[in-house]
């Protein structure tokens, strides 16, 4: 079984073609972050015309890449929850569109739930009970997986996700846009001991908070080069220099990092899942997989890094297994849900 992806909830259009859940024909990614790095982060209007000029080619090319005509495609998924609403509506109608057109099949894809999927690409899929550890840009969260689309959510942020705070932690410190790559390479050339960064205390041990770090670090940052919090914070950078950027980047990823696999090893000891997967764009962090392999005792095997940011392949790849076990909807019916929790998916609506 073919499925074609699509993939536009935030500021990357994408399409994919995948074979049988396992097989990857065609991965192709537009980014836009050359366009939004003027303004320093996503323009929700700005990324759905973007979408807009380059849906169809994306969409065309990854056909062509995976050498296959509309009669090679079985079915399409489409990511509809959750996301920028402009941007989610974008890649909706597209499938929408193509599916009435070429009389497909199609599968609204949870974009959140989809990131665990890139890992069922690698050479040996993942078993369960399997562990996922999911930190994006919009999501922290550890969720248990019994089996395809019967899972329990153990813990979440209570505030801003992880890939959040990296991204407001590298603003602070006068990184480039996007912050978590440019923090994590600032952190390669600095001392993650320098600065001790407090880690949250939350009644449930599996939740986490990640709002209190990043002020730890503006307040940390405004001591060492002597100005209060009146100060603004914009002009915070041209007050630091690269050894004391680089050190705070790496006791921040330090900090933020020991906190996310102090939450995995203590739910990979309650719950004794046979294998442990990371998803979402701060998967992507070596240091977190360095510590993460170092801190449980099993092998995991990472996905590849561009699988691990948004795509379109983790979308087809949901989509297969969803195809399995659901009924497609009807193209006219489906709507956009900018904000829709992973416990509420379609595969629950559908059961
Ligand atoms: O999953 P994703 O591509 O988009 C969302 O669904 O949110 O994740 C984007 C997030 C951003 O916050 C970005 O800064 C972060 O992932 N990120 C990283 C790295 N690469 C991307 N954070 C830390 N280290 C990285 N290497
Ligand atoms: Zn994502």
């Amino acid at each position: 079984m073919r499925v074609l992806g699509i993939e536009s909830s935030c500021d990357e259009t994408a399409a994919s073609v995948v074979e049988d859940g396992r097989k990857l024909l065609s991965n192709v990614v537009n980014s836009q972050i050359d366009i939004h790095a003027v303004y320093g982060g996503v323009v929700p209007e700005v990324a759905a015309r973007s979408h807009i000029e380059v849906v169809n080619p994306v969409i065309n090319q990854a056909l062509a890449e995976a050498g296959c005509t509309w009669d090679d495609i079985d079915a399409i998924a489409v990511t509809y929850a959750p996301g920028l609403v402009g941007s989610l509506l974008v890649g909706t109608l597209a499938a929408r569109t193509l599916a009435t057109l070429k009389d497909k099949p199609l599968y609204p894809i949870h974009h959140v739930e989809a990131h665990v999927y890139a890992n069922f690409l690698n050479e040996t899929a993942p078993e369960f009970p399997m562990l996922a550890l999911i930190v994006s840009g919009g999501h922290s969260q550890l969720v248990l997986f019994k089996d395809h689309g019967d899972y329990e959510l153990l813990g979440q942020t209570q505030d801003d996700a992880v890939g959040e705070a990296f991204d407001k932690v590298a603003k602070i410190i006068g990184l480039p846009y996007p912050g978590g790559p440019s923090l994590a390479a600032a952190a390669l050339n600095g001392d993650p001991h320098k600065y001790t960064l407090p880690k949250a205390k939350l009644k449930d041990p599996y939740n986490f908070s990640f709002s209190g770090l990043k002020t730890a670090v503006l307040r940390a940052v405004q001591r060492e080069v002597g100005v209060d919090f009146t100060f603004p914070s914009h002009e915070l950078p041209a007050l630091l220099n690269d050894v004391q950027r680089a050190d705070f980047a790496a006791s921040f990823q330090r900090t933020a990092v020991e906190t996310l696999v102090d939450k995995a090893q203590l739910a990979f000891r309650d719950y004794a899942p046979k294998s442990v997967v990371i998803a979402g764009g701060v998967a992507a962090n070596q240091e977190l997989r360095r510590q993460l392999s170092e801190r449980l005792p099993l092998h995991i095997d990472y996905a590849p890094m561009n699988l691990c940011t948004d795509n379109a392949a983790m979308i087809a790849t949901l989509g297969y297994y969803y195809a399995q076990k659901n009924q497609p909807v009807d193209p006219l019916e489906l709507e956009v849900v900018p904000s829709l929790s992973m416990t509420k998916t379609a595969w629950a609506h559908n059961k």
